[in-house]
C-alpha cells in the first residue's frame, strides 16, 4: 500500500518533469521530436502529455490499490469471506494469532495447537473460546475436548465477536 503510493508519486513527478521539459524544449532531441510548429499542435501535445501522466501516475495506482484491497479481503485460499468472516479475520489477528498458527491470517503463534492442522469445527471453537482450554485426556482416535481453566484463557472474546472468529477459523483452517 505505502509502496504503491510511493511509486505513484515518483512516476507522477518524473512524468511531470518530462512534460515540463518537453514543453520548454529543454530536452533537445525529445523537444525537437515532440515540438510542432503551430500553437494548436503544441497545445494538443501538452494536453496529451497531461493525460498520459495523470493516467499512469494516478489512475493506474488507484486501480491497483482498489483491486488489491478487494481481492485480499474477499477471499483466502479459494474460500470466499463473508463480511462476518472478514470481521472474524481481524479479531483473530488481534486476539488469537499470538498463540495460534493460522496461515490464512498470517498467524504463526506457537503456544497453542496449529489450527491449520487441527481444523476445528465452528462449535468446537466456540466451546473453546467460552471455556478456555485444558485438553481432556481422551482415548486415541477420538477428538480432544477442552475442559476450560487451562493455558488458553476463557472469554477472550464474547457474543457476536466469538461467532465471527469461529466461522472464519472453521472455514479457512487448512486453506491458504
Ligand atoms: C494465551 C495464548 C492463547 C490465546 C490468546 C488463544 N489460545 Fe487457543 N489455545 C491455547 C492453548 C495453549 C491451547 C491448548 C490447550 C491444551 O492443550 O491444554 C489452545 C487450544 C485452542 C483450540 C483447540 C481446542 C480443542 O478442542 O483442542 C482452539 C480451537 C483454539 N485454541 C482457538 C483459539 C481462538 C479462536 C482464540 C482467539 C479467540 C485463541 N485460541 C486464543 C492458547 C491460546
Amino acid at each position: 500500500m505505502v509502496g504503491v503510493i510511493i511509486i505513484a508519486v515518483v512516476i507522477t513527478a518524473i512524468s511531470a518533469a518530462i512534460a515540463f521539459g518537453a514543453s520548454r524544449g529543454s530536452f533537445k532531441g525529445v523537444g525537437d521530436a515532440l515540438q510542432t510548429t503551430n500553437r494548436t499542435g503544441s497545445r494538443l501535445l501538452n494536453s496529451g502529455l497531461v493525460f498520459v501522466y495523470v493516467g499512469i501516475g494516478i489512475a493506474l495506482p488507484l486501480v491497483l490499490i482498489i483491486g488489491n484491497r478487494n481481492s485480499s479481503n474477499a477471499q483466502v485460499g479459494g474460500v470466499k469471506l463473508s463480511p462476518a468472516m472478514q470481521v472474524g479475520r481481524e479479531l483473530f489477528a488481534e486476539h488469537c494469532g499470538v498463540c495460534h498458527t493460522l496461515a490464512a491470517d498470517n498467524a504463526v503463534g506457537k503456544i497453542g495447537p496449529n489450527l491449520d492442522v487441527l481444523r476445528p469445527s465452528e462449535a468446537r471453537i466456540l466451546h473453546t473460546i467460552a471455556y478456555g482450554c485444558l485438553q481432556k485426556p481422551v482415548a486415541a482416535g477420538s477428538p480432544a475436548t477442552c475442559l476450560g481453566y487451562g493455558v488458553m484463557p476463557a472469554d477472550i472474546v464474547q457474543g457476536q465477536q466469538a461467532k465471527d472468529i469461529a466461522e472464519f477459523v472453521s472455514k479457512v483452517a487448512g486453506h491458504s
